[in-house]
């Protein structure tokens, strides 16, 4: 029983083993074990992408190339769906290579090569399809823009696949913007949006969108430059000298504003300047020839432009020639005062310093007396002895607390 068993066994090893023999016989005479080999391809719209299928042992099967659509596109070197853009390369028993011509997106998608071997023995390969994105355009410029309006600047691009990404700079430092994306068949819309407050800062500004695409070896740029228009602002410059009885003195008034405010207007007291002859105006400057003391008074400047008025006051005192300086100017109290304090505080702290080496000289020529000589004490180097020395030393002492008395 055992050995019949056995017998079964070793019978069935054989035909297996035939069987097996057999089997890789076939193969490497036919195609019948293997498949096609096939590659992915990816192209850029536009561009031709050549598909290519192999095989490595064939017999005279014929090879095939269709479509995600499940046309047949070539079978063998005959070709079989009507479209001039697809052309044959090579086709032997060995290959079948065909080129597709301006790729278009509603090419991309799943190949298929058949070998028509029994049973059909198939191979996919990914035609992908790169879709351009279009140069990228801003909107929402509102040309110019008003101080303290909110604006959306909004960039896009169409028709990128995969989609695209945008990126965005104010003056070529990147700020972050909103996102979205719109699949409009095959491709993306991609769009992104900023939106701020514009202000007088804002005027001039560059906002550059660019887009970046595998697609693309350099990046799309797209660039606008924000115009605000604001209200004006206006200072008058400080004069640099004190305004002295009979001298020649001269205001600016400073502007800004977009557009520039002009013209300026110039008034003293709320009315017009009362002296023609002395008081000449030339554009933002106004210069009185010969200052008088009826010169006394608020000057005031004015401009204005389409978004508002602005102005700006000096009050002038006219000190008499041999005035020997102005310390109560409210104009230049900003600039002369922290100068007096200075120099006030560098005086002091002079005196200061050079008490603190007095009194720590006096305390050591104190302790040291008669012990040894200093150089300090130079009195006593050249006294005949050490009374003398000691009487010059304190000498020099008494000396130097008239210094300090001085000082003070
Ligand atoms: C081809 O592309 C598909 C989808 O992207 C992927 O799954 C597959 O592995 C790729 N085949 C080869 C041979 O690269
Ligand atoms: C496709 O094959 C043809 C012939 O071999 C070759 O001239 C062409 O450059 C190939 N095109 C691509 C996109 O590989
Ligand atoms: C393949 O076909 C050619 C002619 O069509 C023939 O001469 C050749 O013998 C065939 N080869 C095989 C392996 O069938
Ligand atoms: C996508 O585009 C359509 C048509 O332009 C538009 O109506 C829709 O709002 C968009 N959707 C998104 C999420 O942007
Ligand atoms: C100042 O003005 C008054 C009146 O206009 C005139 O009499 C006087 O001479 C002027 N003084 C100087 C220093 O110009
Ligand atoms: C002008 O101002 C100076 C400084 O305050 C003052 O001394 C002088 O009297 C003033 N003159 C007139 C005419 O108001």
């Amino acid at each position: 029983m055992i050995f019949k068993q056995h017998l079964v066994f070793i019978l069935y090893s054989l035909c297996a083993s035939v069987f097996k023999v057999a089997g890789t016989k076939s193969k490497a005479k036919g195609g019948q074990g293997q498949f096609p080999i096939t590659q992915n391809v990816t192209v850029v719209e536009g561009g031709s992408a050549n598909m290519t299928c192999r095989v490595d042992y064939n017999d005279n099967t014929s090879l095939q190339w269709s479509n995600p659509a499940q046309q047949t596109l070539f079978f063998g070197d005959k070709k079989a769906l009507r479209d001039n853009r697809i052309e044959l390369i090579r086709a032997s028993s060995q290959e079948l290579t065909i080129k597709i011509g301006d790729v278009s997106l509603s090419d991309d998608g799943l190949y298929t090569c058949s070998l028509f071997t029994m049973p059909v023995k198939t191979t996919k390969a990914f035609l992908t399809v790169l879709g351009v994105p279009s140069r990228p355009e801003i909107t929402g410029f509102t040309k110019p823009a008003m101080e303290g309006d909110i604006i959306t600047l909004t960039c896009s691009t169409l028709g990128s696949k995969p989609a695209a990404n945008i990126r965005w700079f104010r003056n070529d430092k990147e700020v972050q913007g909103s996102k979205e994306l719109n699949a409009t068949g095959k491709s993306f819309t991609v769009r992104s949006s900023l939106q701020f407050q514009v202000d007088k800062g804002e005027d001039g500004v560059a906002y550059t969108c660019s887009v970046e695409h595998v697609s693309l070896s350099n990046l799309y740029t797209t660039t606008e430059v924000l115009e605000v228009h604001y209200a004006p602002r206006l200072e008058i410059s400080k004069p640099q000298i004190d305004p002295l009885e009979g001298q020649y003195f001269k205001l600016e008034c400073v502007s800004i504003g977009n557009p520039i405010p002009e013209p300026v207007l110039w008034s003293k007291d709320g009315g017009e300047l009362p002296d023609i002859e002395r008081m000449i105006v030339e554009g933002r400057e106004l210069t009185i020839t010969t200052l008088n003391k009826t010169d006394n008074g608020t000057y005031r400047c004015e401009a204005s432009n389409h978004l508002g008025t602005s102005t700006a006051e000096y009050k002038l005192f006219v000190y008499a020639k041999d005035f020997p300086g102005p310390t109560t100017d409210p104009n230049a109290l900003g600039q002369h005062g922290p100068d007096h304090a200075l120099i006030g505080g560098v005086v002091a702290v002079v005196v200061f310093i050079t008490l603190c080496l007095i009194i720590v000289l006096g305390r050591y020529l104190a302790r040291h007396k008669g012990t040894y000589l200093t150089h300090e004490a130079k009195g006593a180097e050249d006294a005949p002895d050490a009374d003398t020395a000691i009487i010059n030393a304190e000498g020099n002492h008494v000396h130097a607390e008239e210094k300090k008395e001085y000082f003070i």
